[in-house]
Order: structure tokens, then C-alpha cells, then sequence
């Protein structure tokens, strides 16, 4: 299978409970390499530009103030079927619904304060790591 890449952000719930190294230790137990990562308080025309696939969502303002109400973790990753690979490991959206074992089930809070985003398609990868990153910032 193809090594790929794909796109993760540790969130503020995250940040703030000082979970950093055991979100990023999953990841890498699952067969993820961080090839880039750095740690910044996104703007709220930052994240909304992010997030704008969801503009018409009754959640959007919530996640938007969300994801800028304190520091997150944005990272590139890489390993075999990245995109997958990390949704896998991730689970469900909402933590009640996610499996044993995953990041959201073991540290996530709510479905809003869910630890961590990952990319939907390498398509949409390459266009979220490239919101964040320069490819010069990316060391494999
Ligand atoms: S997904 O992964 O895109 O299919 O998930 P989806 O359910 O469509 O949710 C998209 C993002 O919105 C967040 N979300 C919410 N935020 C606040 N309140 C509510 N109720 C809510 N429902 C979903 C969800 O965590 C997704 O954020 P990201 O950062 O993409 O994981």
C-alpha cells in the first residue's frame, strides 16, 4: 500500500488538559510519522476559512469560537493509507459513538471537544496541509 499523507489537528480541549504527547504517541502507535508539526492559536477568519465547507451547519459559529479558544496543534502525517489510517484511529466524530481503543473514545469530551480533526480524502488532505504548511516545513 502507498506511503500518503493527511492532515491533523490536536484541538484546544486537547491542548489545554496538556494531552499533546499521549494524542500524538496514538498516532504514532498506529503506524503515523509526524513529518511536520507546530503549534499555533489559529484566528477566527483563520478557522473559518478552514472549516468553510461547514459554513451552512447550525454548529458552525460553536466550532469556529471552538477551535479558537486556545492553542491547537497542527500536523502533517504520513504512513501507509495516512488518511485512513488516522480516521481508523481517531474514531467516530461524537465520542459515545466512538470504538475502544480510539483517540476520541479514550480522551474526547464531547462531539464538539473531540481531541482531533483528521483529513476525509487525500484530496482534501493536500488542500489542509497546504492551508498551514509550506512544503519546505514538511521533513519526511
Ligand atoms: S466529518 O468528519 O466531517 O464527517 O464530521 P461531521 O460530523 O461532518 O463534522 C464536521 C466537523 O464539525 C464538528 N462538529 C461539531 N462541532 C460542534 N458542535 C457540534 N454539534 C458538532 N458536530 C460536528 C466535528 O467535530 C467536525 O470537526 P473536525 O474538526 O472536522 O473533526
Amino acid at each position: 500500500m502507498a506511503v500518503t499523507r493527511t492532515f491533523s489537528i490536536i484541538k484546544p480541549d486537547a491542548t489545554r488538559r496538556n494531552l499533546t504527547g499521549a494524542v500524538t504517541n496514538m498516532l504514532e502507535k498506529a503506524g503515523l510519522r509526524v513529518v511536520a508539526s507546530k503549534r499555533i492559536h489559529m484566528t477566527k477568519e483563520q478557522a473559518e476559512g478552514f472549516y468553510a465547507v461547514h459554513k451552512e451547519r447550525p454548529f458552525f459559529g460553536e466550532l469556529v469560537d471552538f477551535m479558537i479558544s486556545g492553542p491547537v496543534v497542527v500536523q502533517v502525517l504520513e504512513g501507509e493509507d495516512a488518511v485512513a489510517r488516522n480516521r481508523k484511529i481517531m474514531g467516530a466524530t461524537n465520542p459515545a459513538d466512538a470504538d475502544q481503543g480510539t483517540i476520541r473514545k479514550e480522551l474526547a469530551e464531547s462531539i464538539e471537544a473531540n481531541t482531533v480533526h483528521g483529513s476525509d480524502s487525500d484530496e482534501n488532505a493536500a488542500i489542509e496541509i497546504a492551508y498551514f504548511f509550506d512544503e519546505s516545513e514538511i521533513v519526511g
